[in-house]
């Protein structure tokens, strides 16, 4: 929590909020489980931490519009997630929310939208991970992009290469 409230964010608006629940209290765990689409469910229900984002997409000090606070959230979402990876914690991000639920059962305010929900937890046993497709999902080699793809100078699509 201290990680993702010391990122940085246009105009310091910190234009971030997270709704937190945890194993301890199971009926606020149930609560922040209902706010999961199915398939999240599925698998989300044995993680013992589920937050919420939501995000204020405007500014405090003026009422524009802002339109870098999903940017802003983006950064102290990262910040969580690498500091929950440095203390061995594992997490996993999900769009897959019920964001009009969500408002309902949480009182959300005028202003603020939810954005993205987030398991956390410690790593389990991959062969013990219910159910079956999420199973799969997780067992298959993790990919991204190359660098060439994604980095470019002089014109776009010319590769960055570092040094030449
Ligand atoms: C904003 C965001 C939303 C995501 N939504 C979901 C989701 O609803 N359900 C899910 O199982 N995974 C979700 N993921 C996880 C991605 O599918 C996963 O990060 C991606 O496939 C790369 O996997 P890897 O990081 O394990 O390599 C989401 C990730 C992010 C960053």
């Amino acid at each position: 929590m201290e990680a993702a409230r010391w990122a940085a964010s246009c105009f310091n608006e910190q234009p971030w909020r997270f709704l937190v629940a945890t194993s301890e209290r199971p009926e606020e765990h149930a609560k922040a489980l209902s706010c999961l689409t199915e398939a999240n469910q599925e698998w989300a229900r044995h993680a013992p931490v589920l937050m919420l984002t939501v995000v204020k997409n405007e500014f405090t000090v003026n009422g524009k519009p802002n339109r870098w606070c999903e940017h802003d959230l983006g950064l102290a979402m990262g910040n969580l997630t690498t500091q929950a990876s440095a203390e061995g914690l594992v997490l996993h991000h999900m769009a897959g929310i019920l964001p009009d639920r969500i408002r309902e059962v949480y009182g959300i305010p005028e202003g603020f939208h939810p954005m993205t929900a987030v398991a956390l937890g410690y790593e389990g046993e991959p062969g013990s991970l219910e159910p079956e497709w999420a199973r799969k999902s997780e067992s298959e080699p993790r990919t991204r992009k190359p660098l060439q793809e994604l980095f470019f100078h002089q014109n776009w699509g010319d590769p960055f290469a570092a040094g030449k």
